[in-house]
């Protein structure tokens, strides 16, 4: 839930930016849009997916004690009585008399309706899972539910992937995959919505060791943020109170963002114990136990869960990138991205569109574009070109000009500083993915210079 903090961007201008440059569109908008709804434009997907693979990269590629798994949206709708789901997974909603809308009581400051001022009814609680029908008959037999999280998809294939891929404790299990919430509120833009898509990895513990695993992935993933270029100060963490921890948690804490609307929940990290294992055993009526090899014993781990929505995190980047800075009479508007998060890499810049200097830099787009996402842009001034692709975020632009054609040498031109050097074609990948890797710009490639052109407004 968000507390007052003043906000340090405007979640307006990130919203028309987002509108206005293809990264995220209202869902149906010919129709009038679907409350809550978001599409990814042809940015916002490759943002999505960068941030996608960064969690993957760290969670499961760099480690050999996590794997992954892909279940399925739709599950047997036991998983969702041994769950809890069915019963507890709800919200207090109450009803304006006057207006008939509808709120969380948990959410209200006071106890008037905050859009009209009239009076609410008394709170009850709301079941969040969608229903839905499975076959072609429409009737209690044949109800399923969209998964409202894929945790549970980790915890029933818990065996199988024990017993195919022999891992000891402590180890995890990831996935990545869209959930569905009918939440009673929703808003700030993708903060919250009906669907998105969850990050979690379930980790797999000895019993009593759960409280120290519980703070050493607390710690990592606040770490993975900070190195993907979130201020330290824009993150702090909230302890869930005993009255307030999820039906399955021993132990919560929140890493909160500040966003726009002030501090509020970007992921969420709890210790869930046995109760999902022990559950499912119960309703399955199957073991789910591990062999320690240690004690001779069978036992029942507990669990360390990281979860938390790409679509927050995708706020949260775009936040915190977001800047603006004077330029000339004008104002630069600078998405200030992480270079694994851009979602262009490298824009290709010909000065001109006169022959034969766009065949060399169609050559040169088409070499880069089997290394990274890659834009060409030939259309008004090169100054203009340099502002769009900074108010996307694009690391670095590349431009050739005619004295490219004598030399063979480009100028590749930093998003943050707009400083720029020049290099021979032939080191210009190797540069750019030094570049792109962390290197100081002015770390010059062999026959490489810095270059003092004034960039042109
Ligand atoms: N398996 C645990 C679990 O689902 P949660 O705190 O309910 O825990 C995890 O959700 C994360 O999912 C949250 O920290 C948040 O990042 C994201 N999330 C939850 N509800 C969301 C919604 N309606 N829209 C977007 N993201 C949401």
């Amino acid at each position: 839930m968000a507390e007052n903090t003043p906000s340090r961007v405007d979640m307006e201008k990130i919203v028309s930016l987002c509108r206005r440059r293809g990264i995220i569109f209202p869902s149906s908008e010919i129709y009038g849009g679907l409350s809550s709804c978001w599409d990814y434009g042809p940015l916002g997907v490759e943002i999505k997916r960068n941030v996608k693979e960064a969690w993957w990269r760290a969670m499961v590629q760099e480690r050999d004690d996590v794997i992954g798994v892909d279940a399925s949206i739709l599950m047997h709708p036991r998983v969702w009585e041994a769950s809890g789901h069915l019963e507890g997974f709800s919200d207090p909603l109450v009803e304006c008399k006057g207006c008939h809308q509808r709120w969380r009581s948990d959410e209200l400051e006071g106890d008037r309706c905050p859009s009209c001022g009239g009076e609410l009814t008394e709170p009850r609680q709301f079941n969040m899972m969608f229903k839905t029908f499975m076959g072609p008959v429409e009737d209690d037999a044949s109800v399923v539910y969209l998964r409202p999280e894929t945790a549970q998809g980790m915890f029933v294939n818990f065996e199988n992937v024990l017993n195919t891929t022999r891992k000891r404790l402590p180890f995890g299990i990831a996935q990545i995959g869209k959930a569905f919430r009918n939440e009673i509120t929703t808003g700030n833009f993708i903060f919250r919505s009906r669907e998105f898509e969850l990050m979690e990895m379930e980790y797999f513990v000895k019993p009593g060791t759960d409280e120290e695993w519980f703070e050493y992935w607390l710690e990592e993933r606040q770490n993975w943020y900070i190195n993907l270029g979130i201020k330290k100060e824009h993150l702090r963490l909230r302890e869930h109170e005993k009255e307030e921890l999820s039906h399955y948690s021993r132990r919560t804490v929140d890493i909160n963002y500040l966003y726009p609307m002030g501090w509020a929940e970007l992921e969420g990290v709890a210790n869930r114990g046995d109760f999902d294992l022990s559950q499912h055993a119960s309703f399955s009526g199957k073991e789910i136990t591990y062999f320690d090899e240690g004690t001779s014993e069978h036992i029942v781990p507990y669990v360390v869960e990281p979860a938390v929505g790409v679509d927050r995190i995708v706020l949260a980047f775009l936040c915190e990138a977001y800047d603006e800075e004077p330029d000339k009479d004008d104002i630069r508007v600078v998405l200030r991205f992480h270079p694994d998060l851009a979602p262009v890499k490298v824009a290709v810049l010909p000065l001109s569109r006169r022959e034969p200097l766009v065949e060399m830099a169609k050559d040169i787009y088409a070499g880069l574009r089997k290394c990274w996402s890659v834009a060409y842009d030939d259309a008004q001034s090169v100054g203009r070109r340099y502002r769009r692709q900074d108010e996307t975020g694009t690391p670095l632009c590349v431009t050739v000009d005619f004295q490219s054609l004598e030399d063979n040498q480009v100028t590749i031109r930093e998003r943050d500083s707009m400083n720029q050097i020049r290099v021979p074609v032939s080191e210009l990948q190797n540069a750019l993915a030094a570049k792109l890797a962390g290197e100081d710009l002015f770390v010059l490639p062999p026959g490489g210079q810095v270059w003092l052109e004034a960039e042109k407004g």
